[in-house]
């Protein structure tokens, strides 16, 4: 009965799983302060991807961390970039190559002073930070990724990407906006990973304040008519209003970005025997889908799509 009248499920269908993709050889570099999670190089990424399409799981999200890092991250938009490299690796495969490959479009992991955008003495500038955007969205689309999500938070980002897509013919790219994202401390393990901690100051000046609700539903809208196809909400838990906001003032899919520390924090918490890992991130997964979820991006997808097919 009880099973007959619930209102939510987790489906595997809805998760997607981030990759660190690495520059390097015979890589698979274990993130500290993400027990579980590796840095992978491309000649090992098969090991990460069979798992993935072993657990059913439809969809990867992919980071790069490249050899070297400048000023104006060129690293994001080279097209033998690392990012470009994995796409075109997985779009290759015949076993991979049905995989919803997403490219996170961000210059953080590719500058050495770790912003989103270009800095000019100490501010980041906007507007100048556009066209790198589009450029590496551009590159991402040519080497065969097939959904762009922006996660910079420069103001007007959506609509010079959906230009340059356009402009060069991806016109069935869909753009998933990082539109709803905290400065948020829950990014510190991902920093780790991606080796993307700004060098000076934050990311207050871009990302936004996680006292305001209002704010965020100002972003999805801006982002929305500048052309964006789906939405992401970005811390998760600590935001699980901002998710259900979103569902009940607009009419997109909401993917709801269960990010590094909040992974981290139950790892270390299954590790020390003081909760049962299984059950609180089933809960966890079950309270955004009851939040108004349609994706999840997690950390945890490997194991939840296990879990799953076993039947919890
Ligand atoms: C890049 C980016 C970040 C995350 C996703 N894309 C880091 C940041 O904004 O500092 C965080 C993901 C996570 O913590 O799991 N800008």
């Amino acid at each position: 009965m009880r099973s007959m009248v619930r209102e939510n499920h987790v489906r595997v269908d809805e998760l997607v799983y981030p990759i660190f993709v690495m520059e390097g050889e015979n890589l698979c570099s274990p993130v500290d302060s993400m027990p579980g999670i590796c840095q992978y190089s491309l000649d090992r990424l098969w090991e990460e991807l069979d798992r993935v399409v072993e657990a059913g799981i439809l969809s990867v999200l992919l980071f790069g961390i490249p050899a070297h890092k400048d000023e104006v991250g060129s690293g994001a938009y080279d097209d033998q970039g690392i990012v470009q490299q994995a796409i075109r690796y997985i779009k290759s495969e015949k076993k991979y190559q049905d995989l919803i490959v997403i490219a996170d479009v961000c210059l953080c992991e590719y500058t050495s002073h770790g912003h989103c955008g270009l800095v000019k003495e100490g501010v980041v500038l906007n507007d100048e930070t556009l066209p790198l955007l589009s450029k590496t969205a551009v590159s991402y689309a040519r080497a065969g990724a097939d959904v762009i999500a922006p996660s910079d938070m420069m103001d007007n980002r959506v609509r010079a990407i959906r230009e340059s897509l356009d402009g060069h013919g991806f016109v069935q790219i869909p753009i998933m906006a990082y539109s709803a994202k905290f400065a948020s401390a829950f990014y510190g393990p991902f920093r780790d990973a991606a080796h993307s901690a700004p060098g000076f100051g934050d990311r207050k000046t871009y990302q936004m304040d996680p006292a305001n609700g209002r704010e965020a539903m100002r972003e999805v809208e801006e982002d929305l008519l500048e052309g964006a196809d789906l939405i992401i909400a970005k811390p998760a838990m600590a935001y699980m209003d901002i998710i259900r906001g979103i569902t009940e003032k607009f009419n997109v899919p909401v993917a709801a970005y269960n990010v590094s520390g909040e992974y981290s924090m139950v790892k270390a918490a299954a590790a020390k025997g003081w909760i049962d890992e299984k059950k609180i991130v089933m809960e966890i997964m079950t309270g955004l889908k009851r939040a108004g979820a349609k994706i999840i991006i997690t950390y945890h997808a490997l194991d939840v799509a296990k879990w799953i097919r076993e039947g919890e």
